[in-house]
């Protein structure tokens, strides 16, 4: 009989599954004006190559680190070195933060897709000040997340990422397709796109394509860890983590397609503010608006792919918390989905209610050392704490396991046949030396970009988590078993047993 496990079926519901963790707003939204405003081609240019130089090696060394011990994050980095597992528990806490904003957005996304036949051109300054509406958004996002991780990694995650992303891929093929026949404009949302411009790029356009491609393939934190913990022997990590990289990379640049000659063809004047929050939220409605009837069609479309994007982004986000819950504290699925949700809804209503009336409305509510709740979060968790994450994966790999070794246990558990050598010795120097120097080059940039801006409390702050984390671990976590992915088979055998014995007189 085959051994049960916790874990995906296949190579390719892994694959979207991480796709799906990966191909989020970050996609749809920011890399199109990133790119129009950082230079166009210049940018995308600049961006593959991060992709090649750090987001690949980044994300093989976390699946690794995941996949050879099939446990969460900090069971895992326990496993290269007992004295580092506190690189899971900042692994754990990145996502935790993450969920508290992004749920918001979700919920916005969620919205807009439901109110597409009413028109949601203009509504962006009521929507977002109404904190009982936005509360209730993220609330329902929130709640499907959860209902799906609720279901496991097999029947929840792995079917429902193999359902949705390739609905997500015709729909934005489809979009795309039509954007780009309209005629009249496409040449300019084109030219507004993609036009080559290195000096509009410069170091900060370098620096954003390198923290865009972080956030993008969702590095730097627990995720791959606990994606690559679900994999099996039959699962080639190599070649999935090229085909992840590709997916996310094709569907960005896809998205600026779509978007940008729409936009060029209806409402041309609003080509330059096609920027930040106002973008998705507030442009493109505008843009539906001048497509007529049509426009209520394209946009229910557009915004119900935004929030399956979304919403498998956050599942992966939710699930690495919930799978540590399970396996340090011994307690079922259902239950430790429900305490992350609990706790995160409960992080997103001041995120809420200060993103629409400080950051939209610029009026009175509530901040954290004079941003808006969101920008503090993202800050702390972009600017500063994901390069940390990714740089001690490619330590845990490149120093610790050491790459000669980490190539022999890819060959032996996760590739089946051998690594090209040519390959094995770029990896082996990237993650070593490459990937670690770039990657402390954007975290180097990135306080100083918060120290020019007077926000340096971000700085602090990420810092003084780091800290925590460490004390936490060397408290608590060293010396008890923080669990592996077989506790949950466990817990769940333990409940099965307990239920027959009190229904048997
Ligand atoms: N990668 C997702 C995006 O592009 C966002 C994300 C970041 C999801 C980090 C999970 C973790 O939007």
């Amino acid at each position: 009989m085959k051994k049960k496990k916790v874990g995906f079926t296949s190579s390719i519901g892994f694959i979207l599954a991480a796709a799906g963790s990966a191909i989020g707003l970050g996609n749809l939204w920011a890399f199109p004006y990133k790119t129009a405003v950082n230079g166009g081609a210049a940018f995308v240019f600049v961006y593959i190559a991060c992709v090649l130089l750090i987001g690949f090696v980044t994300m093989l060394s976390e699946i690794h680190i995941g996949k050879r011990a099939h446990a969460n994050p900090i069971t895992a980095y326990k496993m290269v070195n007992k004295n580092l597992g506190w690189f899971g528990l900042i692994a754990i806490l990145i996502p935790f933060f993450i969920t508290c904003y992004y749920s918001v957005l979700g919920g916005y996304t969620i919205k807009y897709t439901l109110h597409s036949f009413r028109g949601n051109s203009g509504i962006l300054s009521t929507f977002s000040v109404n904190s009982g509406e936005v509360t209730l958004y993220s609330g329902v996002f929130i709640l499907l997340a959860i209902l799906i991780i609720m279901c496991g990694v097999k029947e929840g995650i792995e079917k429902i990422s193999k359902t949705l992303m390739p609905t997500l891929f015709l729909i934005l093929v489809g979009i795309v397709i039509y954007s780009l026949t309209l005629g009249e404009g496409v040449k300019e949302g084109l030219a507004f796109y993609l036009n080559p411009d290195f000096k509009s790029l410069g170091l900060s356009g370098v620096l954003g394509a390198m923290g865009q491609a972080f956030f993008s393939l969702s590095l730097g934190m627990g995720i791959m860890i606990t994606y690559g913990s679900y994999t099996g022997g039959e699962i080639n990590i190599v070649k999935s983590t090229a085909m992840i990289c590709l997916f996310d990379t094709l569907v960005a640049l896809l998205a600026g397609l779509a978007i940008f000659p729409a936009v060029a063809h209806f409402d041309p004047d609003l080509l330059q503010s096609s920027q930040g929050i106002a973008l998705i939220f507030a442009i493109l409605p505008d843009v539906f608006k001048s497509m007529g009837f049509a426009g209520n069609i394209v946009s229910f479309l557009f915004f119900a792919m935004v929030a399956i994007a979304a919403l498998t982004s956050v599942m992966s986000l939710i699930e690495v918390v919930t799978q540590f819950i399970i396996q340090k504290f011994k307690i079922t699925r259902k239950i430790s989905a429900l305490i992350v949700a609990l706790i995160c809804f409960a992080v997103s209503i001041p995120v809420g209610i200060s993103l629409g009336k400080v950051a939209i409305a610029e009026g009175e509510g509530p901040t954290l050392f004079g941003l808006d709740w969101l920008t503090f979060f993202d800050e702390v968790t972009n600017t500063v704490l994901m390069p940390v994450g990714a740089l001690l994966a490619c330590i845990s790999v490149g120093w610790i396991i050491q790459p000669k070794k980490a190539i022999q246990e890819m060959e032996e558990h996760g590739t089946r046949k051998k690594i090209h050598p040519v390959l094995a010795a770029i990896y082996s120097v990237m993650v070593r030396y490459i990937t670690p120097a770039l990657i402390i080059i954007i975290e180097v940039f990135g306080i100083k970009s918060k120290f020019d801006a007077k926000q340096e409390a971000v700085v602090y702050c990420a810092y003084g988590l780091i800290v925590l984390c460490v004390l936490i671990y060397f408290i608590f976590f060293r010396h008890t078993q923080t669990g592996c992915n077989d506790d949950e088979i466990l817990i769940e055998q333990r409940k099965k047993e307990k239920k027959a014995s009190t229904v048997e007189p």
